[in-house]
């Protein structure tokens, strides 16, 4: 039995007042059982973040993070930093970094391992764009990303990972792809982690990520191998993602 995981990844966006009051109004509503709470602030923000989450269910990751241990990378951040502030899971080679900060599927590889060796948390994220899914190349596309990710770090670094489905064209689209949708591929990546240990894949929860709100989150969760939500958006209305988490708590 998976227990499902809902991941509000807030991107660029907010600022320290805007935060506190979504915070406040996460904490007292979020469901206290049933589902995993998470959410992934800018990381300028994940000290006053990590403050607001005590003493409520909400856990705290990071967006992004260097594959770099420490030293002469100016701009970037540790993942000995993310942990020293509190973080549990950090998303990686989510669609913006892929497309505009050009992250290869080597290094998000090199960020996953770094991150598993940490004893971090990877949210893994693969996704087609629209001309990959209009072209029927879907799951050749997911599967070169999740490979790449297993034979770099080997499967048994998915023990504690979480991998994120997120088709590049339902992102800020307000277009979700449709429950049968997410089922397919969430079960296709299933398969491509059973071929190498069925004991991780009963195990992994996958989450669908793009436009993911308050409307559509019961009937895609609904899934069986849909285990939660990558929520952009809806991440920052407090009313909006609290209905999200009620949903895959239900
Ligand atoms: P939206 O929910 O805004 O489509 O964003 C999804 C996403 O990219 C989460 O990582």
């Amino acid at each position: 039995m998976r227990t499902a995981l809902v991941a509000g990844n807030w991107k660029m966006n907010g600022d320290s007042g805007f935060i506190s009051e979504l915070m406040t109004g996460l904490k007292t509503d979020v469901p206290a059982s049933g589902v995993e709470v998470l959410v992934c602030p800018p990381s300028v923000y994940l000290s006053q973040v990590k403050v607001q989450t005590e003493g409520s269910v909400i856990a705290l990751g990071a967006q992004n993070v260097s594959e770099q241990k420490n030293g002469a990378f100016t701009g970037e951040i540790s993942l000995s930093m993310l942990q020293d502030l509190g973080c549990e899971y950090v998303i990686l080679g989510h669609s913006e970094r892929r497309s505009i900060y050009a992250e290869t599927d080597e290094l998000v590889a090199q960020k996953f391992i770094a991150t598993v060796e940490t004893g971090l948390k990877p949210i893994l994220c693969v996704g087609e764009t629209l001309a990959e899914r209009e072209a029927d190349q879907t799951l050749e596309v997911v599967g070169r990303q999740i490979r790449a990710v297993v034979e770099a770090a080997g499967i048994e670094a998915f023990a504690d990972a979480v991998i994120a489905y997120e088709p590049v064209w339902a992102i800020g689209t307000g277009k979700t792809a449709t429950p049968e949708q997410a089922q397919e591929v969430h079960a296709a990546i299933r398969e491509m982690i059973a071929q190498s240990d069925a004991g991780t894949a009963a195990k992994i929860r996958i989450l669908y990520g793009g436009s993911v709100n308050a409307g559509n989150a019961a009937e895609l969760f609904a899934n069986e191998d849909v285990d939660g939500g990558l929520v952009g958006g809806a991440s920052l209305k407090a009313n909006d993602f609290v209905a999200i988490c009620q949903a895959a708590g239900a």
